[in-house]
């Protein structure tokens, strides 16, 4: 089945479809997006995905460019014509096309393109042996809450994690806390089994799968206190792991080489993980 893609009111076949290059998009980052998964069929957590697309939008100054019913149908349809019933669908909005100058246009349409897509098989070796994660700087911008496309920091530093061997690059703050991976939520389990993820604020994106997970640990008795750690602390933690979307929980067994536990994926994340495929086997766990 070959791809079709969502641009500004047309379906168009993938390969052909084109924004103008006076797309703020383009020109400016001037725009943000959602990642929602589809899991037999549905879609997972839809209403927290569209809930913080709405955040985004707000914090940007940009409209809707349609109800979020329509966008609703848009996306509905978009799977339908792609096939996908495991996979993802990719929704961009910006603030539309305009004589490139850097105030926001007057009276311009924002842009919507969508896509969709099946899933990537994840290596099982992921699950029975874990991934490693590396640390460096975080060196984005004071408003990470944004869910912009605005993304070369995280490019950058995935980059520089896969090319040291690693899964995924945990950035670290001024003050040497974590704050959260390029594309993905930062989590450890104590010694004494609490789990911690970063408190919510505009140094992290709030990711949809963080508060899945969230819930989650609620539902099954854990123990949960979201504040920052250290790299030293997450070394020492008994368990770590990442969450995001794509990858829902993701056990990590090394930082920057060195062994995280027993350098096997914990017990914690890996229940949390059957946990939550479980709930996404019905539409997710916040809607
Ligand atoms: C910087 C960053 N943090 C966290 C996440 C995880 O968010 P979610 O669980 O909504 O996919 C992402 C996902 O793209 C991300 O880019």
């Amino acid at each position: 089945m070959s791809r079709i893609a969502y641009v500004n009111g047309r379906y168009v076949p993938h390969r052909e479809a084109t924004v103008s290059i006076d797309d703020r998009g383009y020109q400016f980052a001037d725009g943000v997006y959602e990642v929602i998964a589809v899991t037999n069929g549905r879609l997972v957590d839809e209403g927290g995905h569209l809930d913080r697309l709405d955040r985004s939008l707000s914090e940007l100054s940009i409209a809707w460019p349609m109800s979020r019913r329509a966008m609703q149908l848009v996306m509905r349809e978009v799977i339908r014509r792609n096939g996908v019933t495991n996979g993802i669908i990719y929704l961009q909005l910006t603030r539309g096309v305009a004589r490139r100058d850097h105030p926001f246009p007057v009276g311009v349409a924002p842009s919507l393109v969508m896509t969709a897509r099946r899933a990537k098989p994840i290596p099982a070796s992921n699950l029975t042996k874990g991934v490693g994660v590396v640390t460096f700087a975080d060196q984005r911008w004071a408003r990470c809450d944004i869910k912009s496309t605005s993304l070369l920091p995280n490019i950058l530093g995935k980059q520089a994690a896969r090319q040291a061997g690693a899964y995924e690059g945990w950035m670290v703050d001024n003050n040497g806390f974590v704050t959260e991976g390029t594309s993905t939520n930062a989590w450890i389990v104590t010694d004494k089994g609490e789990l911690i993820t970063r408190n919510v604020s505009h140094a992290i994106l709030n990711g949809i799968t963080r508060l899945a997970v969230i819930q989650l640990a609620g539902d099954n008795g854990l123990k949960l206190v979201e504040r920052p750690f250290t790299v030293a602390e997450a070394k020492a933690a008994r368990e770590a792991f990442t969450s995001s979307t794509t990858n829902p929980i993701q056990p990590v067994v090394a930082i920057d080489g060195a062994p995280v536990g027993d350098g096997k994926p914990g017990r914690i994340a890996l229940e949390l993980r059957r946990a939550y495929e479980a709930a996404t086997a019905q539409g997710g766990v916040n809607g």
